[in-house]
């Protein structure tokens, strides 16, 4: 509890009982000399920190149920996650764009199974293999662990949002599209709408940087986003897609400013509607943070590249990523809403899945969590 406490997870103590948030989780380094048989499930933990978490002092773990020092570096290899063995211990270096799901071994030690199952809760589709060895201890591990997923069971009464976050190109709209048709549910792209702003800013010749003009601009200006997108009446459907408009785009979305008329909008129609699924940067984060399901999409860099320059061929190869990777930047590092993943969120790693498998895992996972 101390070390999550550092870390920067909430906990309540309670009479006969002890409670954990999440929500962003630091690095560190941390001796675990005296309670070692913890160090898997810090290391799992680790998967999700914002920097590195090394662990020290546990050198003597290699000789227990398995050595779970490489038992530990091997299996969270398998899911994309960075880490190396050091002489008594090991560093997990976080790196959120690459986590996946996979097949995980035990090694039939019981603490590999419930530690590794942790990262079932943010990565869909973690296969354990042998994982009755949880019986040594603890057998009714995987039922408290489904417990553990967020409470929203039945909440027909309430707003159903699906809460869809990640950077461009992570395959987002295709999903949110096909997610949504899946659900029957109403779909929103929030993105064009920070991009209809960016386009009545250029009709209007507003410079996008200009934060009060371009406030006043957002209020006044009217959005229509569906099939095709309506900014003032006027049909600019393939114009937000243009790259004048990426250009300008990711000034006008760090705009706290525009953030606001937009984010009041966005929460105004998905309650007039009873809910939908809605894609963005900020969903889960701020614009819903009680949505009853949230998922980060991401993929690798090249891949995300890849996509966006298939898409389209005005621009090299070359030019896509560099454009990718400076707004990236900035809708990642900026001060308002930045892009990062939502308490509870469940990340997938989209690079070397195919569309309609995400899309039947996150349908599946969806029923799990609201219709149970
Ligand atoms: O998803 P997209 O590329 O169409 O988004 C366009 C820009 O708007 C991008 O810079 C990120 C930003 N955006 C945002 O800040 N918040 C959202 N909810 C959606 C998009």
């Amino acid at each position: 509890m101390d070390v999550l406490e550092q870390l920067g997870a909430n906990v309540v103590w309670g009479e006969d009982y002890i409670e954990v948030e999440g929500g962003r989780i630091s690095g560190g380094t941390f001796n675990l000399r005296e309670c070692s048989d913890t160090t898997q499930t810090l290391a799992a933990v680790a998967a999700f920190a914002e920097t590195a978490i090394e662990i020290t002092g546990v050198g003597f773990i290699r000789r227990k149920e398995t050595d779970r020092l490489a038992a530990m570096v091997n299996e969270l290899t398998k899911c994309g996650v960075e880490a190396t063995e050091t002489k008594d211990g090991l560093i997990v270096r976080p790196n959120l764009w690459s986590l996946r799901g996979a097949t995980v071994d035990t090694y039939g030690d019981h603490r590999m199974a419930m530690s590794m199952a942790l990262l079932s809760l943010r990565i869909p589709r973690i296969e354990i293999n042998d994982h009755d060895c949880v019986e040594k201890t603890f057998p009714a591990f995987f039922s408290r662990l489904e417990g553990l997923r967020p409470e929203v069971k039945s909440r027909r009464d309430v707003v159903a949002v699906v809460a869809i976050d990640g950077p461009a190109g992570s395959g987002k709209s295709t999903v949110a599209r096909l997610l949504a048709t899946e659900l029957n549910l109403p779909h929103f792209d929030t993105g064009a709408m920070y991009r209809a702003v960016a386009v009545a800013a250029l009709r209007a010749g507003i410079d996008s940087e200009d934060q009060d003009a371009t406030t006043d601009l957002a209020r006044r200006t009217e959005i229509a986003i569906g099939q095709r997108t309506f900014v003032d009446g006027i049909e600019a459907t393939d114009e937000i897609r243009t790259p004048e408009v990426d250009q300008h785009v990711s000034a006008v979305a760090a705009n706290p400013g525009v953030r606001r008329v937009l984010v009041a909008q966005q929460r105004k129609w998905a309650t007039e509607l009873g809910g939908g699924v809605m894609e963005g940067r900020d969903i889960g984060t701020e614009v819903f943070p009680d949505a009853v399901f949230k998922v980060f999409l991401t993929a690798q860099p090249e891949v995300r590249a890849r996509r966006r320059y298939d898409e389209s061929s005005v621009q090299t190869l070359g030019d896509v990523a560099d454009d990718l990777e400076r707004r990236d930047l900035i809708d990642s590092t900026r001060a308002d809403s930045p892009l990062q993943v939502a308490p509870g969120a469940v990340v997938v790693d989209t690079s070397e899945l195919e569309i309609p498998e995400v899309v039947s895992e996150l349908a599946h996972l969806f029923r799990l969590v609201v219709e149970d």
